[in-house]
C-alpha cells in the first residue's frame, strides 16, 4: 500500500515509521524545515528513533514532503494534524480544514481516508467527509474510517505495535481496508461498532485522566491542610488490589491531550445541553495548580518572593520528553514573576525555550521541581539550592506537595 500520513509530530511521524515496515509511506507535513530535517533522517520526536528513520528512507518506504501532488496517487491517506483549543477555549479544527483542503486538491482516485487526531464525536462523519466532498472537484466516494491514536510519546513498554487499536469505519468496506492496514504494524485491533464510538472512547480516556489528576492533585491540598503526606497516604490506598487506580499529584497537566480534549467532550455535551461539570472543575483544578504551589512556596519563605532568585527545573509538560505544549511550568512562572521573583529555568532535554537556553543547575535561593527527567540527578536537584520544593515525589528530602 502507499500510505500518506498527513502531519509528521508525534503522532505522524511515530505511525509514519511503523508503518513504513510494510508500506510506502509518504509523510506529508506543510513545515519545509521539517521535512528537510525528515529527509536527511533525523527524528525529531521521542519515540522514534534516527536509525529507525533512515532505515525507511534507505529502503525506498518513507520519504517525506511538502508537495501535495506526491500524495496524489496513495491508496490511504491518514490524517494526524493538530487539534488544538481556539482563543476562547473551543475545538479548533482549523487544521483538520487544511488536510481536507489537501486531500480534496490533490487526491486523484477512491482512496481510503482514516482520522487520527483526536476530536468530538461525528467529526469523521459529519465534518471530514461533508468537508472533503465540497471542496473536492471529483466525485470520487471515498471511504472514511477513525482510529484515534493512543501513543504516550517518550514511553517504552507500550508502543504501536503492542496497543490495543480501536477502530470503525463509516461502512463496513472501510472497517476492512483499515484493520488490514493496521494489522501491518498493530497486534491487537478492536472494532467498534460506529466511528462515533471510537472517537467518543478516546475523548473519554483522556477525561479520566484529567479528572483524576485534578481529583488527586485536590487530595494534595486537603492532605497538607491536614499534615499528613499525600504521598503514604496513596501509597497506603494503593495497596487495595481492587477498585483503586493511583494518579499522583503534580504542579498541573500538559501536553497536547489531557489539557485539551476533554474540553471537546464539554463542548459537545453542551451542544446537547447537558452540563460537563466535572471536566469544567477538573480544568479549573489543574490550572489553578502552579498558583497553589507559588502559594505554598511563598509561605515557607517568610511570605514573600520579592527579589528571590528562584530556579524552576524541569519545563516539559512530563518526564523524558522536550515537549513544553501547555506545561504548567509556564503558568508557575509567570506567577513567581507575578511576585517579584527572579526566575530561571533548568531542563537539559528541552534545552531552548520561548527563546532563552536553560540555565545551569543551581545558583538560586529557591528551587521548584515541575518534571523530573531520568537523566537528571535527584541528589543535585537537592543540592541545587537551600530550599526545595518538590511537586513530583520524587526528590526525597526536599519540601513538596
Ligand atoms: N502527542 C500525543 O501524545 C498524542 C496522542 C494521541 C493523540 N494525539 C492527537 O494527534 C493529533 C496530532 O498531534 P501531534 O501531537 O502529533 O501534533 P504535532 O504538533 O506534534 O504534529 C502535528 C504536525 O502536523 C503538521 N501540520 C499542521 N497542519 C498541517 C497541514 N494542514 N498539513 C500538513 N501538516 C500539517 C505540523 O507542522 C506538525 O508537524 C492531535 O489531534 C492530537 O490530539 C496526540
Amino acid at each position: 500500500m502507499k500510505v500518506a500520513i498527513i502531519g509528521q509530530g508525534y503522532v505522524g511521524l511515530t505511525i509514519s515509521v511503523f508503518a513504513s515496515k510494510e508500506n510506502t509511506v509518504i509523510g506529508f507535513d506543510n513545515s519545509e524545515k521539517l521535512v528537510v530535517e525528515l529527509n536527511s533522517g533525523k527524528s525529531h520526536i521521542e519515540g522514534v528513533s534516527s536509525e529507525a528513520l533512515s532505515l525507511a528512507i534507505k529502503n525506498g518506504n518513507y520519504h517525506a514532503t511538502t508537495s501535495g501532488q506526491d500524495i496524489s496517487d496513495a491508496d490511504i491517506i491518514v490524517i494526524a494534524v493538530p487539534t488544538p483549543l481556539n482563543k476562547d477555549r473551543k475545538p479548533d479544527l482549523s487544521y483538520i480544514e487544511a488536510a481536507c483542503l489537501t486531500i480534496a486538491t490533490y487526491v486523484k482516485k477512491r482512496v481510503l481516508i482514516i482520522n487520527e487526531s483526536t476530536s468530538f464525536p461525528g467529526t469523521i462523519r459529519n465534518f471530514i467527509k461533508p468537508l472533503i466532498e465540497k471542496l473536492s472537484k471529483n466525485n470520487f466516494e471515498h471511504l472514511y474510517a477513525i482510529s484515534p491514536e493512543r501513543v504516550d510519546p517518550g514511553r517504552v513498554d507500550w508502543d504501536q505495535k503492542n496497543t490495543p487499536r480501536l477502530y470503525a469505519g463509516l461502512t463496513s468496506e472501510a472497517s476492512k481496508m483499515t484493520r488490514d492496514f493496521y494489522t501491518s504494524f498493530c497486534d491487537n485491533l478492536i472494532e467498534v461498532s460506529s466511528p462515533e464510538v471510537a472517537e467518543a472512547a478516546k475523548l473519554f480516556e483522556n477525561t479520566f485522566r484529567q479528572v483524576n489528576i485534578a481529583l488527586v492533585n485536590e487530595f494534595a491540598q486537603i492532605s497538607n491542610a491536614l499534615g499528613i503526606s499525600v504521598h503514604e497516604i496513596l501509597d497506603a490506598a494503593n495497596t487495595k488490589p481492587y477498585g483503586f487506580m493511583k494518579f499522583n499529584p503534580s504542579a498541573g497537566v500538559g501536553g497536547h491531550c489531557i489539557p485539551v480534549d476533554p474540553t471537546y467532550l464539554a463542548y459537545v455535551a453542551s451542544k446537547k445541553g447537558i452540563p460537563a461539570t466535572f471536566i469544567e472543575r477538573a480544568n479549573e483544578v489543574n490550572l489553578e495548580m502552579p498558583k497553589y504551589v507559588v502559594n505554598r512556596v511563598e509561605g515557607e519563605n517568610s511570605g514573600s518572593l520579592t527579589g528571590k532568585r528562584v530556579q524552576v527545573i524541569g519545563v516539559a509538560y512530563k518526564p523524558n520528553v522536550a515537549d513544553t505544549r501547555e506545561t504548567p511550568a509556564e503558568l508557575l512562572i509567570k506567577e513567581l514573576k507575578l511576585r517579584g521573583a527572579k526566575v530561571t529555568w533548568h531542563d537539559d532535554v528541552v534545552g531552548d525555550w520561548q527563546g532563552e537556553k536553560s540555565s545551569a543547575l543551581g545558583g538560586s535561593q529557591i528551587a521548584i521541581v515541575v518534571t523530573l527527567h531520568d537523566s537528571i540527578d535527584k541528589r543535585l536537584v537537592l543540592e541545587s539550592a537551600p530550599y526545595v520544593f518538590d511537586t513530583t515525589g520524587k526528590v526525597v528530602g526536599a519540601k513538596g506537595l
